[in-house]
């Protein structure tokens, strides 16, 4: 997870200082902005979740990690639900196709790299659920905030938990080299996707 961590952090700056991410920690995304970042998130979470319930069936490392309670999809689509967005009606992105196709193609180390950029954007995301909050003027309300902040004060223990069970399993250097490339790729798409959400 060190190396995890080392390995993307040119890109993490690159990804929070896209403007939409700068809106959204500054409390000021526009309404019809907010709603596209949570579908273009739909499109990915309900991808990445199938994916890591088919590998964690074919590989029993991955059931240690306690995924499914973790997952986003159901907190995306309570968000979605209160913002008003139907889910038929939800366009991805080119970014969006593309990471979705490179997640269903995905083996499980660059899975579990690709899975490691979300989960680790919690750690952001409550920072940046705590100023929409604020915006908002709803300071102890979650509400349309579930996927940015889905387990409150527990986040901080929730992401150690993670990594150190992630760092319990035997990766190969093979696997950690591959998942690396799985988490850099992430970032760039994620980087991608913002900016597709604001020239939209
Ligand atoms: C407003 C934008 C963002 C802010 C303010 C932000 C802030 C943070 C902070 C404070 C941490 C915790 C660092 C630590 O405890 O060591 C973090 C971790 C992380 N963030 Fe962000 N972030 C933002 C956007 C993103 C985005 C867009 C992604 C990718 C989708 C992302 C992925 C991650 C990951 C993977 C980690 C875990 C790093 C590790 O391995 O410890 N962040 N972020």
């Amino acid at each position: 997870m060190g190396r995890l961590k080392a390995d993307t952090a040119e890109q993490h700056i690159i990804a929070e200082s896209k403007p939409l991410e700068a809106d959204l920690i500054e409390g000021k995304i526009r309404p019809e902005h907010y709603r596209d970042y949570l579908a273009q998130r739909w499109f990915i979470h309900r991808e990445l979740e199938a994916a890591t319930d088919r590998a964690a069936a074919l590989d029993s490392r991955l059931s240690t990690l306690g995924l499914p309670e973790l997952y986003q999809t159901a907190n995306i689509e309570a968000d979605l639900a209160h913002v008003g967005a139907e889910t038929a009606s939800l366009k991805p992105h080119p970014g969006t196709k593309a990471l979705t196709d490179f997640i269903r193609q995905a083996d499980v180390a660059p899975l579990m790299g690709i899975y490691y950029v979300f989960e680790g954007s919690k750690n952001g995301g409550t920072m940046v659920a705590n100023s929409l909050a604020k915006a908002w003027n709803q300071p102890e309300d979650r509400t349309g905030l579930r996927y940015l902040n889905p387990h409150g004060e527990a986040q901080r223990a929730t992401w150690m938990q993670f990594r150190r069970k992630m760092n319990t399993i035997a990766w190969t250097d093979e696997e950690q080299a591959a998942m690396i490339q799985g988490a850099q790729t992430t970032f760039d798409l994620v980087a991608q996707i913002d900016d597709e959400t604001y020239a939209a």
